[in-house]
């Protein structure tokens, strides 16, 4: 509805550090975090009239609200190839990668088109701030925020995802159908993920402010009712257990270096003479054994640093961009007193225990008591205000305000 009169733009609020947990929520149309968890979280669909309460409250005055990131700011977005765009059309289908010319990107009066632009708490502030509402769920489900943009009739289908997720309205209104069907076969001859036989069971118009919440597998289709139909979803992954076993052996491999007695050569003075030499020798076979029972490599908690490292390894297109005159450490220290430092949007810190890991690394290994509590408070808080610190053993902390992982607070 961008277009057709005068709005303000819906300045979202960051959410508190503490959340409070056990209190009701607009966002989850007055019932608490915690009942939501209990009754919809993976379970079943939830609609939210109202769950941004503003946009409703400001239809009686003059300049109501309209989404944070204007249609063209975002279709600027889609020109920008650090940002994963892609542009689907609905009449016939069909699907392309972005970054996108200016002339690629229909214009909004222009119906049957929708954009897509993945990550985008890392490009926009107002992106940022709303994924900060979800923070009752585990960093390590979270995947992005992703804002569609839509002429009118604009979606990408009927189809399912193996994703939770909230799709809010942030624009213009869309039509929402959804099914719970069992059927979730696909049709075989389109560029998209389509379901071939959807029979929708709810449907419902979402407004500027309304909120539908999908379990993974709920077939769904969303078509744009106005052009510059907003909607912008948070989605939270589920890795499959052989991507996590898969990636926590690589990292457990990797760190069989650590294990001095692995240096130590297989030895076989027992060995006899044999007439098949062709065959593995069952004294290796043997030690091997012994050596892999010694190592307990059935036990969860060897996986778990690497299956944390690995969840918090950034998306596959993040860049960071250290500072171009970066302060040193004794600087740096300094205005650390001062100021909070807090992760750039990209990046992903993850606690195991005591432990914390940050865009993959372990970086509370080996760190200083003061260093390892500073990550340890950043994991938890998302931010690091007033701290004292010693300029010297300022070690994997400074490294990754070098790096851009870690950025002061303007
Ligand atoms: C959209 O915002 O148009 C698509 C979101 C989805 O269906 O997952
Ligand atoms: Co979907």
């Amino acid at each position: 509805m961008t277009s057709f009169y005068l709005s303000t733009p819906y300045q979202p609020p960051q959410a508190p550090t503490n959340l409070p947990l056990n209190q009701p929520w607009a966002l989850f149309g007055g019932i608490t975090p915690d009942q939501f968890m209990k009754r919809y979280w993976q379970k079943r669909p939830l609609l939210v009239r109202g769950a941004v309460p503003a946009f409703a409250l400001s239809e009686v005055s003059a300049t109501p609200l309209d989404s944070p990131i204007s249609a063209k700011e975002l279709a600027a977005f889609a020109q920008d190839d650090l940002v994963e765009t892609r542009l689907v059309k609905s009449k016939p289908w069909s699907f392309t990668s972005g970054p996108f010319s200016k002339k690629e990107i229909p214009s909004i009066e222009k119906p049957n088109w929708t954009l897509l632009l993945q990550g985008m708490e890392a490009h926009h502030p107002a992106a940022a701030k709303v994924l900060s509402w979800f923070r009752f769920i585990p960093d390590a489900r979270l995947d992005d925020l992703m804002i569609s943009i839509a002429g009118i009739g604009g979606g990408v289908g009927p189809h399912f995802d193996s994703y939770d997720v909230f799709l809010m309205q942030m624009s213009g209104r869309r039509q929402w159908k959804i099914s719970e069907q069992a059927d979730l076969s696909l049709n075989p001859n389109l560029p998209l993920k389509i379901l071939k036989n959807f029979k929708a069971e709810k449907e419902w118009v979402l407004e500027p402010g309304d909120m539908l919440y999908l379990p993974p597998h709920v077939a769904h289709d969303g078509i744009a009712l106005d052009a510059g139909c907003q909607t912008w979803s948070v989605g939270f992954r589920s890795p499959s257990f052989k991507e996590l076993l898969q990636e926590g052996l690589w990292r457990l491999a990797e760190s069989l270096e650590d294990i001095p007695g692995l240096e130590e050569k297989f030895a076989d003075p027992k060995q006899g003479a044999t007439q098949n030499a062709e065959q593995l020798p069952d004294e290796l076979i043997k030690q091997v054994g012994d050596k892999l029972k010694g190592l307990k490599l059935d036990k969860v908690d060897l996986f778990l640093p690497g299956i944390t490292a690995y969840l918090s390894e950034p998306k596959q297109q993040a860049f960071f961009d250290g500072p171009s005159t970066p302060l040193n450490p004794k600087l740096f220290t300094k205005k650390l007193e001062v100021s909070s430092l807090i992760p750039s949007p990209q990046t992903r810190i993850l606690s195991l225990g005591k432990q914390v890991f940050c865009n993959g690394e372990h970086v509370s290994k080996a760190q200083t008591p003061e260093i390892v509590k500073a990550w340890q408070v950043l994991a938890a808080k998302k931010v690091l205000s007033a701290l004292k610190l010693t300029p010297k053993g300022m070690g994997s902390l400074y490294e990754a305000y070098r790096a851009g992982w870690l950025i002061f607070r303007a």
